[in-house]
């Protein structure tokens, strides 16, 4: 980024600070808007995650990030209810996305799956419904994609996303639906850039939303203690560092904790702004360390 790019990137920024103090939204190609920050809530069982979506809603989080694949959709609709975020006004301040299990593509097993997971999460509507990997050696994304817009056209899914697609995969759902989706969740962290899989993202008005945006902690002390650093200068956590880096560079995020004290400091990445240099040394930090699977090969079946 430029200085201009960045001096105007962080002034937006601070407007919408300003503002509300809340959380920035994003708004998507659909014309949805998206809160930046969301709670991830993979490795979590039912059973726990409802005590952690309810500590995230009250810590302010408006946006949590589900899965089929996270067998704990039921535990995330406990907590909805519980804390009255599955209905009214309170529900409809709050941006809930699940994903498709991989083994459920296709037309009519999406279409049974989307009300299995709409049950399970208690829930008239999701803000966001995605397929989860493109598992391009069994490719069925275009057949999902048209259940997943009738799902849309039915009003039970507001937005429709994909994951860990590639531009090649984004580009044969196009060729083959006409359709771009409106979100593509990638891995996403300093040590893992993704510059050709998020330069395609931008230049067709693909919103980029990172997973394991720490990579999983392991970010937390990149760059030999760079990352660290420029935390200590600024009087907040490492954590709060890499977050920022997303959230300067426009990135939707959802960091994952299941402790109440890191969710508040996952949110709070508005009292201070990386300087132009500090940005650039974490740019800088890009390299080869994916924290997960290669898309090209795996299925979360
Ligand atoms: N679409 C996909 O294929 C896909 C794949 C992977 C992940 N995801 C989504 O992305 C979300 C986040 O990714 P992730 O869980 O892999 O990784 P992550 O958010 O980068 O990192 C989570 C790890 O960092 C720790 N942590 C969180 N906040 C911290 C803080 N302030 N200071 C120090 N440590 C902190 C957590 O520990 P504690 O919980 O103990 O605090 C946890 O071990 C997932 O939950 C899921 O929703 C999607």
């Amino acid at each position: 980024m430029n200085e201009r790019d960045y001096e105007q990137t962080v002034s937006a920024l601070r407007e919408d600070e300003t503002g509300t103090g809340a959380v920035p939204s994003i708004k998507l190609n659909d014309g949805n808007m998206i809160p930046q920050i969301g709670l991830g809530v993979l490795r979590i069982s039912d059973e726990d995650v409802e005590g952690v979506v309810t500590d995230a809603l009250a810590a302010g989080y408006r946006h949590i990030d589900a899965a089929a694949g996270y067998n704990n959709e039921s535990g995330v609709g406990r907590a909805l209810a519980t804390n009255g975020f599955n209905e009214g006004r309170a529900r409809r301040n709050l941006w809930v996305t699940t994903k498709l299990r991989d083994s459920e593509q296709g037309y009519d097993d999406a279409l049974r799956a989307f009300d299995r997971q709409l049950g399970l999460l208690g829930l008239d509507y999701v803000d966001m419904y995605m397929i989860h990997w493109p598992t391009p050696f069994n490719w069925r994304s275009s057949e999902t994609w048209r259940a997943f817009e009738r799902l849309r056209g039915e009003g039970r899914v507001r937005t429709l996303g994909v994951c860990n697609f590639l531009p090649e995969h984004l580009e044969r759902l196009h060729d083959e639906t006409g359709q771009w989706p409106a979100v593509n969740q990638i891995e996403l962290h300093p040590t893992w850039q993704q510059r050709d899989v998020v330069g395609f993202c931008k230049a067709h008005d693909i919103a980029v939303e990172a997973y394991s945006p720490m990579a999983r902690g392991a970010d937390l002390n990149a760059g030999d203690g760079t990352v660290a650093r420029i935390a200590q200068s600024h009087g907040v956590s490492a954590a709060q560092i890499v977050l920022r880096w997303h959230i300067e560079n426009g990135t939707i995020i959802i960091p994952k904790s299941v402790h109440s004290f890191r969710q508040r400091e996952n949110l709070d990445l508005f009292g201070f702004a990386l300087t132009q240099a500090e940005h650039a040394a974490i740019d800088a930090l890009d390299g080869p360390a994916r924290a997960g699977h290669d898309p090209l090969t795996f299925t979360y079946a």
